[in-house]
Order: C-alpha cells, then sequence, then structure tokens
C-alpha cells in the first residue's frame, strides 16, 4: 500500500501517475521544437531556471505534503540524523545536502561516495535516514549502497530524476528532481536541481521540527521563489566568462577554491573541467591550502576562487592573497567585488543571494567556464571521451 500512495504522492498535481514500469521517461519541462544552442550541455546549462523552477514547483507551497510523504517512509519526528550517498556530481549535491540540513534540521549528516559506502561496514543507527541521490537511478553504486542500507532496516529517500528507475522504485520515498532528460554526459542541470530538492527537504524538515520559525520560513520560500530568475542573472555572465576561458585553454592544472558551503561547488567546477576540458583541476577549502595544495601555486598558476561576501570572515581572502603572493592568476567569482578587486586579477560580479543558496548563483559559472574551455580546445562536450552518462555495471 505504501508503495502505491507513494508513488502518486510524489507525483506532481494534475500530472499522470507514474507507475514502475515507466523506467527511464522524464517528464520535459522544455516546450518542444528543440532550441538554437550548439550543443545540448549549453542548452542544459540554459534550461536551468526552468528546471529549477519545476523541481521547486512540485512541493514550495506544500511542504507539509512533503513531509507527510516522508513519513510515510518510517522517519518523520524519529529521524536523528541522516546519512547521504550518491556518486560523482550527485555526491557533490549531497555534500552541499549536508550544509544545508544540518543548518535547517540541527541534526548529524554524513555523506559519502556511494563507491565509498560499499567498502565500509556503515553504522547505521536506529533513526538514520540513507538519502541516495542519482540523476539516472541506475548508478551501481548508489543502488548498491541504498540496497545495503534497506537491508540493515534503514528507510531510504531517492532523489532521482528518472521516474520509475531502479532506484525510485526501491526507495520508500521519491523526491523526484524535475530536470527532464538530460542527454549531455556530464551533469549541469540536474545538479542544481538536485540542490533545489535537498534544499525543499532541508526547510521542510526544518518547519515541521520547529528548528525554523514562521517569518524565517517566508523568508527562505521567498528565496526559493527568486531563484529561477536568480539563476537568469547568472547566465547573464555567459559572455564574460567566455572571455576569461579563453585565458584557462593552455591551462595544465587548475586550482578551485571554496569554503563551507562553496566547497562542494569548487568540487563539482573541478570535476566539470576535468570531464570535459580535460584540465587537471582540483577543488580544496581555503582552509586546508596551506597544508599542501599550495605547494602547487607557482607563477602564473590559475585559480578559481568562490568569494561569496557571507564567508569573508573566513578564510577565503586570506588564502587568495596567498595565492596571489606565489604569483598565481586568481579567477574570483563573488557578490563582493569591491573586496576582491585588489587582490584578484579577475572579478566575476554575482548577484547576491542567502546564504545557504549560495551554489545556486556559483556552480552555473564554473559550468559556463569548463564548457567554454572545452569548445574552445574544440571537444566533444556532449560526448567526453572515456566516460558514459550511467555507469550501470560494475
Ligand atoms: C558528472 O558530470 C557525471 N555525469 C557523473 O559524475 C555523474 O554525476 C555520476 O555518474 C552519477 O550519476 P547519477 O547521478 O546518474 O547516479
Amino acid at each position: 500500500m505504501l508503495k502505491d500512495n507513494r508513488i502518486c504522492r510524489f507525483d506532481r498535481e494534475g500530472a499522470e501517475p507514474h507507475s514502475a514500469g515507466q523506467a527511464g521517461e522524464y517528464w520535459n519541462p522544455m516546450p518542444p521544437g528543440g532550441a538554437p544552442y550548439p550543443h545540448r550541455m549549453r542548452q542544459e546549462i540554459y534550461e536551468q531556471p526552468d528546471t529549477i523552477l519545476q523541481t521547486l514547483g512540485e512541493w514550495i507551497d506544500d511542504l507539509d505534503s512533503l513531509i507527510g510523504a516522508i513519513g510515510d517512509a518510517g522517519t518523520g519526528t524519529r529521524l536523528r540524523r541522516i546519512h547521504i550517498v550518491g556518486c560523482g556530481t550527485s555526491y557533490h549535491a549531497g555534500l552541499i545536502g549536508r550544509y544545508i540540513i544540518e543548518k535547517f534540521v540541527h541534526i548529524p549528516v554524513s555523506v559519502d561516495m556511494a563507491s565509498e559506502f560499499r567498502q565500509m561496514e556503515p553504522v547505521l543507527t536506529r533513526g538514520t535516514l540513507l538519502i541516495a541521490i542519482s540523476q539516472s537511478g541506475e548508478t551501481v553504486d548508489t543502488l548498491t549502497a541504498q540496497r545495503q542500507a534497506k537491508a540493515q532496516g534503514t528507510p531510504v529517500v531517492a532523489i532521482c530524476n528518472a521516474v520509475g528507475s531502479s532506484s525510485s522504485r526501491e526507495a520508500d520515498a521519491v523526491l523526484y528532481t524535475r530536470a527532464g532528460e538530460e542527454l549531455g554526459v556530464t551533469s549541469t542541470k540536474t545538479f542544481t536541481a538536485q540542490i533545489a530538492a535537498i534544499c525543499l527537504l532541508g526547510i521542510a524538515l526544518g518547519a515541521h521540527r520547529r528548528k525554523i520559525c514562521d517569518v524565517e520560513l517566508e523568508t527562505l520560500k521567498s528565496f526559493l521563489a527568486g531563484l529561477p530568475s536568480l539563476t537568469r542573472r547568472v547566465l547573464g555572465k555567459d559572455h564574460e566568462i567566455g572571455e576569461i576561458a579563453q585565458t584557462l585553454t593552455g591551462a595544465h592544472g587548475i586550482l578551485y577554491l571554496g569554503e563551507g558551503i562553496s566547497y562542494p561547488v569548487a568540487l563539482e567546477g573541478a570535476l566539470k573541467m576535468k570531464e570535459i576540458a580535460y584540465i587537471h583541476a582540483v577543488g580544496c577549502p581555503a582552509g586546508e591550502i596551506k597544508y599542501g595544495p599550495l605547494a602547487l601555486v607557482e607563477p602564473g598558476s590559475p585559480v578559481v576562487a568562490l568569494a561569496p561576501i557571507s564567508s569573508m570572515s573566513g578564510k577565503i581572502l586570506s588564502t587568495v592573497a596567498d595565492v596571489k603572493a606565489r604569483g598565481a592568476h586568481v579567477i574570483a567569482l563573488t557578490d563582493a567585488p569591491a573586496a576582491l578587486r585588489d587582490i584578484a586579477d579577475v572579478v566575476v560580479t554575482l548577484p547576491p543571494t542567502h546564504p545557504a543558496f549560495l551554489p545556486f548563483v556559483s556552480a552555473i559559472p564554473l559550468q559556463l567556464l569548463a564548457y567554454h574551455v572545452a569548445v574552445l580546445k574544440g571537444h566533444n562536450v556532449d560526448r567526453p571521451r572515456n566516460l558514459i552518462k550511467s555507469i550501470t555495471g560494475e
């Protein structure tokens, strides 16, 4: 009964209920006819304001129902901790999820790469919920981790894009991302949709557990509702980022710096650059660089620094000054350009937002940066070498 109930409850109001037999189907938010984009990846980057809207639209005015559905998964008020698993980009979304859920729900969250979770003997105590994040819902490592947790009696919520996929069928509850079909091998729009889903979940749980007061809840909901227009503004930086990309085509290595919630975004930016531009790239927390990665920096080394004003009290400014002192070429992405203008070589000014929603603002420029570098290098951005869209086999 729970399964049938779950499938209906998690479908969009007014939409046809999906059955388990529709594996691999997607809900496509784009108008028919296609768009004049030279690459699928570029189109998918540009779809993000819509795909975020569609993912939020599912629940933003109905957070109680979201909690009801998670309650059916056996967690509701008994929830004591959350364990998140995913691979690649979905893992990075999980790392962001930790910041969001701990901030809003005040319960401990651990995050593992699903491939590593499988190798461990994870201690999943009573009151633990496993969240399995996967665009395809068919990634073998994530599925195996999810099955291991189920075998221990741990309830599983899948955050998934593919309706009727194995992950969504086997989970106790599913929170669908409504990103539409992602054809590019590189995940872009599904990443921000996953973060949108996690924000919904974190805010819904936080409100339900009275960790978020009514006033804060309304503020957060209005920030969420503003995400489509916010991300549209960020896409307006495309041309500027394309010009910066021209300075990176000859790079042999790029260091991405972030801190707090921006650190996983730095990891994701580095992954994009590796995947399609074939440039070695490393994401590093700003506060960690002195413990080793600083040795990589030499005159001319490109460093991409995520420096939102909300983290200015942290290490990012001093770290940018440190790498600059060693001759690095610093590209800073910030909503506080005045603070960076004297220490960075290039400053990209991004719109401000709530600190919890910074990844929406900073991830898109990094997707565009990798895209432009790869195109300038003549790579097939939709079909990067050695990679396939879904790793379904061992
Ligand atoms: C990232 O651009 C890749 N597409 C890859 O890391 C991907 O996130 C990973 O294979 C996991 O896929 P999933 O979300 O379908 O499970």
